[in-house]
């Protein structure tokens, strides 16, 4: 087992990536701490926590909170304190995002894909980074993806989101490094999850996605789970300050010529 007693967060967890990665910890070991946004998300938490405690041998929680409220973060860092003893792993997955053209977009819209993807991430590094750095230190890994570095027509906020969380993990890793505390980017490429319903829902689209991706297919979310379960142990003891990318050779461009 990577992860044996560690105590975990992981932010959006009731779904997708997020459930994966949380039922990946907890099956290396780790305590988890299942964050969900809402009352809409939380029978699907309550899941994954069932499911966590039945394979063992991590125990769980669900834990509501709104990754862009600062005080939902504050309550959910110390409820898992109170819970396991500390958090020595943080993972800011939770995310949205939306297609609009750049010339439509809202300040509505930009100020919430903002608030979740990047001020979320903000909050619960700086939070879990309190905890890890008055205890033995610490791994915090955020969920960005290839659009960290790869724009996106249609869905600038959230390209301007990624590359934020991006600078704001090298930032954070020279920061927090003397603190006993790593800062690792996972860069998802396309994923079969509930975000991007737009493109499973459409089999020409989802063949357009396929014919970007080397390997042929899109990822699946226990293939992002792994990178990070690996990415938060000591396997990874000299790995801070730059991005894991899971992507198939998305980013490899291969349909330009
Ligand atoms: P998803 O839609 O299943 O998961 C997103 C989760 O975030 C949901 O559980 C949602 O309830 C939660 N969430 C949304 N707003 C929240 C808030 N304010 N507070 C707390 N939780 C909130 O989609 P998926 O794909 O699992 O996304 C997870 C992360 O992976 C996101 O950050 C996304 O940008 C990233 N990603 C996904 C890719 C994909 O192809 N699926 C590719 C690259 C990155």
């Amino acid at each position: 087992m990577l992860l044996e007693g560690r105590k975990a967060i992981v932010t959006g967890a009731s779904s997708g990536i997020g459930k994966a990665t949380a039922e990946r910890l907890g099956r290396e070991g780790a305590n988890v701490c299942v964050n969900y946004y809402s009352d809409k998300e939380q029978a699907d938490a309550h899941e994954v926590v069932t499911s966590i405690e039945r394979a063992g041998p991590g125990r769980a929680i669900a834990v509501q909170a709104d990754v862009g409220s600062e005080t939902d973060v504050e309550r959910m860092v110390a409820e898992t304190v109170t819970a396991f003893g500390g958090v020595d792993i943080m993972v800011n997955n939770a995310g949205i995002e939306k297609q609009i053209p750049l010339l439509d977009t809202s300040q509505e819209d930009w100020e919430r894909i903002l608030r979740t993807n990047l001020t979320g991430t903000f909050l619960c590094l700086r939070e879990a980074g309190k905890v890890m750095a008055g205890g033995g230190g610490g791994v915090i890994v955020n969920m960005s993806s290839v659009h960290e570095f790869i724009p996106w027509p249609g869905f600038a906020p959230y390209c301007a989101s990624k590359g934020g969380v991006k600078l704001l993990m090298e930032t954070a890793a020279r920061e927090l490094a003397p603190k006993g505390i790593r800062v690792v980017n996972i860069a998802p490429g396309a994923i079969v999850t509930p975000i991007n319903k737009f493109v499973l829902d459409d089999p020409e689209a989802k063949h357009a996605v396929e014919e970007e991706i080397p390997i042929g297919r899109m990822g699946e979310p226990g293939e992002i789970a792994a990178a990070v379960a690996w990415a938060a142990s000591g396997e990874a003891s000299y790995v801070t300050g730059t991005t894991i990318v899971v992507d198939g050779g998305m980013s490899l461009y291969p349909k330009f010529v």
